[in-house]
C-alpha cells in the first residue's frame, strides 16, 4: 500500500530571523528566511525591534513558503513551531501564529525545540548529502549556542558541554568589534585570518575543565592587548590586521577543536555533526578536515541554509515527532529557556 506524504509547515523566529518551510516527509520544498537587517546598526540583536519585525515578516514569509513549495494549507498535515530557547518577544510570535494555525485549518500542532532541530538537520534529505547514524556528536556553534551533544538517537540526546558564558560566534563578533569591525564580524575575521599569521599573537585559552566552554576571557584578553597596542602605535590595528584575525581565529579553533577531541575520547564515537553559523569558518573546517585524516573522524557538516536558523530545521523534527504522533496542545506557550 502507497503510505500518503506527510506536509509540515513549519516556522521559526527565536531570535532575528523569520522563516517558515515546507516539507514533503524529509525532503524540503520551500525554506524562506527573512534576515532582519535593522540589527547591524546597533551591533548587535534588539529584542524589542526583533520581535516587531516577525510581526511584520510572518505572514508574507508563510504566504511565500506555500507558494513556493506550490502547496495549499489546506493539504498540510501539520505545523511545527519553535517553542524555544531563544527571546521570549521573537518565539511569542512564531508560537501564536502557529497555534491560530493549527486551530484553524484543525491539524496537529508540534512543538519543536531549536537546539534539537540545529541537530536533527541532518537528516533533512538531499542528494549527495550524508548522514550520520547514531550514536553521533554534534556540535551547535552559532551566534547564540555553543554545545556538544552526544545524539543517542532523534530524541535521546544528552548535552555534554555548554558554554558558560559567551557563545563562539559571540567571540567571534566581539572580538572583531574591538577591532573597529561592523557586525557580525566573524566572517571578516575569517576573510583576514587567511592572510594572516596564526601564530603572532598568541592568546589565552579558557582553563574550564570539563567539556564546558568559556569565551568571555579571550574577548578581555584581546580588548586589554589591543588598547596597551594601540596606546603605543595608533596604527597598530590597520598595520597587523591580517595577523590579529588570524591570531584570534586559531585560538578559537583551538579551544572547540581541544573540546572536541576530549568529547569523542570520552565517549568513543568518532562521527561529528557540525551546525550553527559558525560552521561556515574556514579554520573549523580545515581542522576538521586535518582530523578526519588524522584520527579517522568522520565529520558532517550540513548545506549552509540549515546551518544558520531556518525553518526548514524546524521542519525536519515536525515530520519524526508526526510519525511518532507526538503533538502539542493548544494550551502549549513559548519557553526562552527551554534545556535539551
Ligand atoms: O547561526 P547563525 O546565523 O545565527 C545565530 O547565531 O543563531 O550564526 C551567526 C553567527 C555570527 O556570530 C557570525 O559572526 C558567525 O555565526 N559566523 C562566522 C562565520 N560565518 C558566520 N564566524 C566565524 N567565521 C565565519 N565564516
Ligand atoms: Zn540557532
Amino acid at each position: 500500500m502507497e503510505t500518503k506524504p506527510i506536509y509540515i509547515l513549519a516556522i521559526e523566529s527565536s531570535c532575528d530571523d523569520t522563516s517558515a518551510a515546507v516539507l514533503c516527509d524529509k525532503k524540503r520544498l520551500s525554506n524562506v528566511v527573512a534576515t532582519q537587517k535593522i540589527h547591524e546598526e546597533y551591533g548587535g540583536v534588539v529584542p524589542e525591534l526583533a520581535s516587531r519585525a516577525h510581526q511584520q515578516n510572518i505572514v508574507p514569509v508563510v504566504h511565500q513558503a506555500l507558494a513556493q513549495a506550490n502547496i495549499d494549507k489546506k493539504q498540510l498535515s501539520a505545523i511545527a513551531f519553535t517553542r524555544g530557547p531563544g527571546l521570549m518577544g521573537s518565539l511569542l510570535v512564531g508560537t501564536s501564529f502557529a497555534k491560530s494555525l493549527s486551530l484553524g485549518l484543525n491539524i496537529p500542532l508540534i512543538e519543536v525545540n531549536h537546539m534539537q532541530a540545529h541537530i536533527l538537520a541532518h537528516f533533512i534529505e538531499e542528494e549527495n548529502c550524508k548522514t550520520p547514524s547514531f550514536p553521533f556528536l554534534a556540535m551547535t556553534i552559532s551566534g547564540g549556542h555553543t554545545q556538544i551533544v552526544l545524539v543517542k538517537d532523534y530524541f535521546k540526546m544528552e548535552v555534554l558541554g555548554t558554554t558558560l558564558d559567551d557563545a563562539v560566534g559571540e567571540a567571534f563578533d566581539k572580538s572583531a568589534k574591538i577591532l573597529g569591525l561592523p557586525y557580525p564580524g566573524g566572517p571578516l575575521i575569517d576573510k583576514y585570518a587567511q592572510f594572516g599569521n596564526p601564530a603572532a599573537f598568541p592568546f589565552p585559552k579558557s582553563k574550564v575543565g570539563d567539556l564546558n566552554f568559556s569565551f568571555s576571557g579571550l574577548k578581555t584578553s584581546i580588548l586589554y592587548f589591543i588598547q596597551k597596542q594601540v596606546k603605543e602605535n595608533p596604527n597598530f590595528i590597520a598595520e597587523n590586521r591580517d595577523d590579529i584575525c588570524a591570531s584570534i581565529q586559531f585560538t578559537i579553533v583551538d579551544v572547540l577543536m581541544t573540546k572536541l577531541k576530549k568529547a569523542l575520547k570520552q565517549t568513543g564515537i568518532k562521527q561529528i555533526a557540525i551546525g550553527g553559523g559558525v560552521a561556515a569558518n574556514s579554520g573549523i573546517r580545515k581542522a576538521l578536515e586535518d582530523a578526519e585524516k588524522k584520527y579517522g573522524w568522520v565529520t558532517y557538516i550540513p548545506k549552509f541554509e540549515y546551518c544558520t536558523d531556518n525553518a526548514a530545521m524546524i521542519g525536519i523534527v515536525g515530520y519524526l515527532k508526526y510519525k511518532e504522533e507526538l503533538f502539542s496542545e493548544q494550551s502549549v506557550t513559548a519557553k526562552a529557556r527551554y534545556v535539551l
